[in-house]
């Protein structure tokens, strides 16, 4: 699926034109990532609040990445990016001219107290109307529960304000994120810090992510194929999401295993041939499916585990027989947990393993007619917060994407007043691609996320639904 006919129409000359005069919203066209192309197509502002700790890691991150990079006057960041071999130009907002950035990197993990907040302000003022389309916007901040005093916890909560916000009035297909670091894995932020200032997180903005201790970073890692040596299995691969994510964990290096139906096996064939992948015939709710996966993998070891499956049998509740109800608990949540358990059991999740689970903005934000598939979602919330402290002791982190509209086979068939309101209540005024949930989930399986478990992060464009 590629971009809806309306976004085509508002971005052709004529169209784009009307558009304008009668004033209908006109979504950007977001810039994607394709193999080979830079991190960043642009040059990143990076600024600081006075006394931060994060600016070592930033610049660090930035100059592996080749990015071409400018930082405010600020003495610390002058001297880490110099540390970090950058040459890194200065950017003086009393200096005018028209200078501008594809994205802003602010730490505000400096900020204890309250009146200090306005230091967002200082940066972001005069240089926000300086970010390209497709821009990206990234503050980092201290986990509230991991500050030392009650002013810093309130000040460094507050943050959470200030991104959603700028989110939802930068435009221009420009996203806004918090990233939460927790002291002591300032060294493990590369991995998120690439993703959200690249354009493979094209559709995720207003998030908050938390990047806390976990294993060291490979320090030989290929970012341009982060998954290179790993086993990675995606059930529900034969068609929509679930083949943009095998697509796309086999481009980052992954040997691949698709599973599906026995009903879509000729599908699932040509997807995993494609991919010089493997491909599993089988229904996840079968009682035997939980061994006959870990039988698979027992011996050689699975790395990465997507549990993209999922179905929708939607009625409104006074309407719902019980068999409706529990398929879909039983496909979306409970088989999960069972296939979960029987890996486990085996030891056939490798060290460094990642599980990562499938959630919807139904499981966030509820949706009418939709009691049971948004019970079953939220439960994978669930089961990424239970499982996040269990799985730490084996060194296996777990997380999931929380899609809003997506532009799949199963969105084309809603009817047309509940599809164009689902596609244009965000900020992108559009619905996301099957890609952009994909680079999200490839993002967490990246060997350099190992600071990354019990996260829930939305791929929704700023829904303007939910948290
Ligand atoms: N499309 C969206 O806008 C959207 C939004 C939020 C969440 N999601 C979630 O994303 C995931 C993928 O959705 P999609 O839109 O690509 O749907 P889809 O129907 O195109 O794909 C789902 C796949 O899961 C497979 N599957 C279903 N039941 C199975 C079972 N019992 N055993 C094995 N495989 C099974 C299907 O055969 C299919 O290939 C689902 O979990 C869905 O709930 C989608």
């Amino acid at each position: 699926m590629s971009q809806d006919l309306y976004t085509q129409i508002v971005n052709s000359p004529p169209g784009g034109f009307i558009a304008k005069r009668v004033g209908l919203p006109q979504p950007t066209t977001l810039d994607r990532y394709r193999p080979g192309q830079p991190l960043v197509s642009g040059t990143v502002l990076v600024g600081a609040a006075p006394g931060g700790r994060l600016a070592g890691a930033i610049a660090a991150t930035l100059a592996a990445a080749n990015a071409e990079v400018a930082t405010t006057l600020d003495a610390d960041l002058r001297s880490a990016a110099a540390d970090a071999g950058l040459d890194a130009s200065v950017f003086n907002p009393e200096a005018g001219g028209d200078r501008r950035f594809k994205a802003l990197v602010f730490d505000a993990t400096g900020i204890s107290d309250s009146t200090e907040l306005v230091e967002l302000q200082k940066f972001f003022h005069p240089s926000v109307r300086k970010v390209q389309s497709s821009g990206r916007v990234v503050v980092l901040g201290t986990p509230p529960e991991d500050t030392k005093t009650p002013r810093e916890h309130t000040a460094q909560r507050a943050l959470e304000g200030f991104t959603r916000s700028l989110g939802k009035e930068i435009g221009k297909g420009s996203t806004v994120q918090l990233v939460y670091v927790a002291p002591g894995a300032e060294d493990l932020i590369g991995s998120t810090l690439r993703f959200f200032v690249s354009p493979k997180s094209a559709y995720v903005s207003g998030q908050v992510a938390r990047v806390s201790a976990g294993l060291p970073v490979p320090a030989d890692i290929d970012w341009e194929k982060p998954l290179a040596g790993k086993t990675a299995l995606v059930t529900g691969a034969s068609r929509g999401i679930g083949e943009a994510i095998i697509e796309t964990l086999a481009r980052d290096g992954a040997n691949v295993v698709g599973l599906d139906i026995p009903q879509l096996g000729e599908d699932l064939k040509k997807v995993t041939d494609r991919l010089d992948g493997e491909a599993i015939e089988l229904d996840i709710t079968s009682d035997d499916a939980p061994k006959v996966i870990a039988d698979f993998f027992k011996g050689r070891g699975v790395d990465i585990v997507v549990h993209n499956a999922g179905v929708t049998r939607d009625r409104t509740l006074a309407k719902m027989p019980e068999d409706r109800w529990q398929s879909v608990l039983d496909i979306n949540l409970s088989s999960e947990e069972r296939i979960n358990d029987a890996l486990l059991k085996a030891k056939a999740i490798n060290a460094g393993g990642r599980i990562i689970g499938v959630s919807s903005m139904a499981g966030i934000a509820g949706n009418r007619g939709q009691t049971n598939y948004a019970t079953s979602k939220a439960g994978v919330i669930g089961m990424v917060q239970s499982m996040a402290p269990v799985l730490a002791k084996s060194d296996i982190t777990i997380n999931a994407v929380a899609p809003g509209f997506i532009e799949t086979q199963m969105t084309a068939a809603m009817p047309i007043a509940v599809r164009e309101p689902g596609r244009r209540l965000n900020s992108m005024n559009q619905g996301g691609l099957p890609i952009d949930v994909a680079e999200t989930i490839a993002w967490f399986a990246s060997s350099g996320s190992t600071g990354l478990t019990g996260n829930v992060v939305r791929v929704c464009g700023q829904m303007l639904l939910g948290a």
